[in-house]
């Protein structure tokens, strides 16, 4: 298990962007939920909450800690009705609330707190953040914390590496979007290579080694496949070799 904000999370979550099929996506994200995953990530842009809804429904609990994400001017101009959409789409108030890519990030993030004042978020935090943004988020906020950060992570795309001694030294986690980079990351010489060592899928090297970079790393790739995710979910069992 990992952690958000002190509350025990899967390994993994899974996200939501671009779902091509939305029956699939739905019976697939039931097996998640029945497989041990408990963490689904979605945004105002992507219009998967109805399916996420619709699963928990159908898997008979609401008890998944669901990450959204709203337009920066939303949260600037239009904060409670976008927050009040999104409750009523999820069925739900959403867990936790992040700026979907910040604009003036000092304001989002203080439009944020009010969030959770209102009750229409349960913890908040960024997205898409440079190092320093993420230095402003910390100092702009005086009541809430910020508990995670949810920006592009994956052995193709390591940029993020620079916040993440500091994301651990306060206990933020982050939640590594993009993960597979669509794809690329799976044709990594070294991913086969290691794949084909332990005889595992190529998903699963990947997933093993985001997780094995730090405690606070939670990866949330996009699968509308149960075959896919089983192997994404074995990336959480796997031990790979120290070097
Ligand atoms: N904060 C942001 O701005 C931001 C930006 C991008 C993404 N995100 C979040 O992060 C999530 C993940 O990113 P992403 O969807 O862009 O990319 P991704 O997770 O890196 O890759 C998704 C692609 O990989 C395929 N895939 C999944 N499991 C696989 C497996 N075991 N073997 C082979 N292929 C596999 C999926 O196809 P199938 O569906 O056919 O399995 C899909 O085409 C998004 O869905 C979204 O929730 C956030």
């Amino acid at each position: 298990m990992r952690r958000i904000g002190g509350e025990k999370v899967s390994d993994i979550g899974l996200g939501s962007w671009a779902v091509r099929n939305p029956k699939a996506f739905v019976e697939t994200l039931i097996y998640a939920f029945e497989l041990g995953i408990n963490l689904v990530d979605t945004a105002e842009m992507y219009r998967t909450e109805p399916l996420i809804r619709e699963a928990m429904e159908r898997y008979g609990s609401k008890d998944i800690f669901v990450t959204t994400k709203l337009y920066p001017w939303n949260i600037r101009y239009d904060l409670e009705k976008s927050l009040k959409r999104q409750v009523e789409r999820l069925g739900k108030v959403p867990d936790l609330v992040l700026v979907h890519w910040p604009e003036d990030i000092a304001t989002e993030v203080r439009e944020l707190e009010r969030a959770v004042d209102m009750g229409l978020a349960r913890m908040i935090g960024v997205s898409n953040v440079t190092k320093e943004q993420y230095e402003v988020a910390l100092q702009a906020t005086k009541k809430v914390e910020i508990v995670a950060v949810q920006n592009k992570y994956s052995p193709t795309f390591r940029k993020t590496e620079e916040i993440l001694p500091d994301l651990e030294r306060r206990g933020i986690a982050l939640q590594a979007h993009t993960p597979l980079d669509r794809g690329e990351a799976l044709n990594l010489p070294w991913v086969k290579e290691l794949a084909d060592k332990l005889g595992v899928p190529r998903a699963s090297v990947v997933i093993a080694w985001l997780l094995s970079r730090s405690p606070v790393v939670i990866p949330i790739p996009k699968t509308e496949s149960i075959e896919h995710l089983k192997e994404l979910w074995e990336g959480t069992k796997i031990k790979l070799p120290e070097a």
